[in-house]
């Protein structure tokens, strides 16, 4: 916790950018939930937007839509385990699902969205109304109202996986419960 650090809005893009797997995190009434979402991607530079395609059916997404507000964060090698028990189990079949996937949660001050540990970098979004996208696709946009990295894998706008414990590495999914960790830097 003593490493994260806010990510100026205009680079926020860059989290999402390396094209890793998130974690999407949403709360309401109390209630909240964790999933993940391979299925993310950077949409505006400033103001900073995404989009997440979050399946209806899925009980995070209703927290979603009833709350207007989620997080998406980018889970590591660290919390490999966490993340697949998050994506495995929904919490429509089982309230408990985010205590007994190991998940740790945490909120950033003004926010009342959780957010989980051990991720490399997180970002809390506000909703953009989009019926037509939602409702056909699945799709949801969001404007980007803060964002945060973990400074010994990302600092002054700069993700810096070759000098980052290794365990810091973004995940990237296939299928199955097959991810590759992000691999090696290459300049052009
Ligand atoms: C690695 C991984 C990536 C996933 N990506 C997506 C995705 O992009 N969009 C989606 O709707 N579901 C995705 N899923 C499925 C949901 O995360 C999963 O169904 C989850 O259990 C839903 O939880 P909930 O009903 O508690 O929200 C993914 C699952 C895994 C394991």
């Amino acid at each position: 916790m003593d490493n994260i650090f806010p990510v100026e809005i205009e680079k926020a893009y860059r989290l999402l950018n390396v094209g890793g797997t998130t974690l999407v995190s949403a709360k309401c009434d109390g209630v909240c939930d964790v999933m993940p979402a391979t299925w993310a991607c950077p949409l505006d530079v400033l103001p900073c937007k995404a989009t997440v395609v979050v399946d209806s059916s899925h009980f995070t997404r209703k927290l979603i839509d009833k709350s207007g507000m989620f997080a998406l964060q980018l889970p590591t090698v660290g919390i490999l385990r966490e993340t697949m028990a998050l994506g495995s189990v929904s919490k429509n079949d089982d309230p408990e699902k985010v205590e007994k996937s190991g998940a740790e949660l945490f909120y950033m001050d003004g926010f009342d969205i959780p957010l989980v540990k051990g991720c490399a970098g997180w970002m809390i979004f506000k909703r953009v109304p989009e019926p037509h996208n939602e409702q056909t696709y699945d799709l949801l946009i969001g404007e980007c109202l803060g964002a945060w990295a973990d400074a010994r894998v990302f600092k002054n706008g700069h993700w810096k996986f070759e000098s980052a414990p290794s365990g810091l590495r973004t995940l990237h999914y296939v299928a199955g419960g097959n991810f590759y960790a992000i691999g090696d830097a290459i300049s052009v």
